[in-house]
């Protein structure tokens, strides 16, 4: 496996876990000795264990030189980076093709080269053909096979999969991912196989769609509010028809992570460069985009009425990852909201369970406090922004009676109008009337 990001990393333990023997290839040697002490980079509920159990099994290790592993391995994975290419939104496939060309010059009998990477269609064709020319003799052949699984969930989502995609168009190799993946297909989850191009194009679409359809309630929410309607009726309402089906109906300050907003760019690149313009996504990209600071906005208007000044006033957020039971700031709502209240010159006390080591790092001029009741201390305004379980059950009250001006603005709608008007706030939610 190479590359100990959060797909290799989960993806890696897993298959140990199924009973396969793994080596964990990084360059970075930091992390590689973190990982030998035991110690996860990253927060994933059940992650630490499982790599617990796998290692003292002796079938999970962790090295940065990993010629001998790739040598002597049936399946080389390739779970790299693909971040965003700076200046045209492509993804950077830079650190694929370098895994690829130092597989090349290791393998001996024939081997499977998985790219577990996100990565744009046709880049198995490029990783082949880069192969081939590093080593014309080898003998290897090259599958997709994307990754679906969320943070907070990962491990739950790999061994549970709703399905696992393999795109291949080598018989030998797809026998040896049908024994890989056999744990799998034993309890009957689907494994749909396809060709290598069709496989790259589902996971891209996968999560286009998804963020379109986040995009989509957002929208609503908004006319919600205009109309006096309450988009969570709406998204049930919605939802119960199984062609539409009731996941990820759920509004919020747009999406983020290290998945959507990169992907959704992708593939708008790919389709514009191929001549089939994808107009839903392109919308989709612009649309999350400006809502991050429509949201900024829309603190400004609770607080301050429309057009209203917030300058020298403090508000207290709640929740700084880009979705609860992750440590991860990428792409987050929190780092464009925060900052334009900060040039609206409102002072942010900020608290996060899990992220903000990382923020503080990207989050500059914000004081970060110790606990929810902290960030609400003195401040004219508490918003929650990533709905983390410890945030459903605050002691409203006790918030009440320490607030300037004691309002919940709640981005996630995790509380009910009613109740939290009974515990002596005002509320403002998302898509309600
Ligand atoms: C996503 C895909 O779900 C996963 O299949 C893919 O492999 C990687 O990208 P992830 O980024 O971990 O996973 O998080 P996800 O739970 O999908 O949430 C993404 C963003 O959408 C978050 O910012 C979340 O808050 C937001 N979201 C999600 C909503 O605003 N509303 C919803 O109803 C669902």
């Amino acid at each position: 496996m190479i590359g100990t990001g959060y797909v290799g990393l989960v993806s890696g333990a897993c298959f140990a876990d199924f009973g396969h023997t793994v080596v964990c290839v990084d360059k970075d040697p930091s992390k590689i000795e973190r990982l030998n002490r035991g110690e996860i980079p990253i927060f994933e509920p059940g992650l630490d264990q499982l790599v617990a159990d796998n290692v003292k099994a002796g079938r999970l290790s962790f090295t940065v030189d990993g010629s001998d592993a790739i040598r002597d391995a049936e399946i080389v994975f390739i779970a790299v980076g693909t971040p965003t290419r700076r200046g045209d939104g492509h993804a950077d496939l830079s650190y694929v093709y370098a895994a690829a060309e130092e597989i090349a010059g290791l393998i001996q009998d024939f081997t499977v080269v998985v790219t577990k990477s996100t990565v744009p269609v046709g880049t198995g064709d490029e990783v082949e053909a880069i192969m081939r020319r590093a080593n014309p003799d080898a003998q290897f052949a090259v599958v997709s096979n994307p990754e679906f699984l969320r943070e907070g969930a990962a491990i739950e989502d790999f061994k549970r999969p709703d399905r696992v995609v393999i795109g291949v168009e080598d018989e030998r190799a797809k026998a040896v991912m049908a024994e890989l993946y056999r744990p799998l297909s034993l309890n009957e989850f689907p494994v749909v196989y396809t060709q290598r191009r069709t496989s790259e194009l589902i996971k891209y679409a996968g999560n286009a769609f998804l963020a379109m359809k986040i995009t989509f309630i957002n929208e609503i929410a908004d006319l919600c509010e205009k109309v006096g309607a309450d988009v969570q009726q709406v998204a049930k309402g919605i939802g119960l028809d199984g062609r539409i089906g009731s996941k990820f109906l759920n509004p919020g300050p747009g999406y983020g992570g290290s998945c959507f907003p990169k992907d959704t760019i992708a593939l708008v690149r790919t389709a514009q460069q191929y001549g089939a313009p994808i107009r839903l996504i392109e919308t989709t990209v612009e649309v999350n985009d400006a809502r991050k600071l429509a949201m900024a906005e829309k603190i400004r208007t609770a607080m301050a009425g429309a057009g209203g000044d917030i300058a020298g006033k403090t508000v207290g957020v709640l929740g700084l990852t880009f979705k609860p039971n992750t440590d991860d700031m990428r792409d987050s709502p929190s780092l464009a909201i925060i900052p334009a209240l900060q040039a609206m010159g409102a002072t942010v006390r900020a608290f996060d369970p899990e992220g903000m080591k990382e923020a503080r790092h990207m989050l500059a001029g914000t004081t970060f406090v110790n606990g929810p009741y902290d960030a609400a201390d003195g401040a004219d305004a508490l918003v929650i922004l990533t709905e983390w379980d410890q945030f459903r059950a605050l002691d409203l009250t006790r918030i009440a009676g320490t607030m300037s001006r004691p309002l919940l603005i709640d981005l996630r709608n995790v509380y009910r109008a009613g109740e939290v008007v009974a515990d002596g706030m005002e509320y403002v939610g998302i898509g309600k009337p």
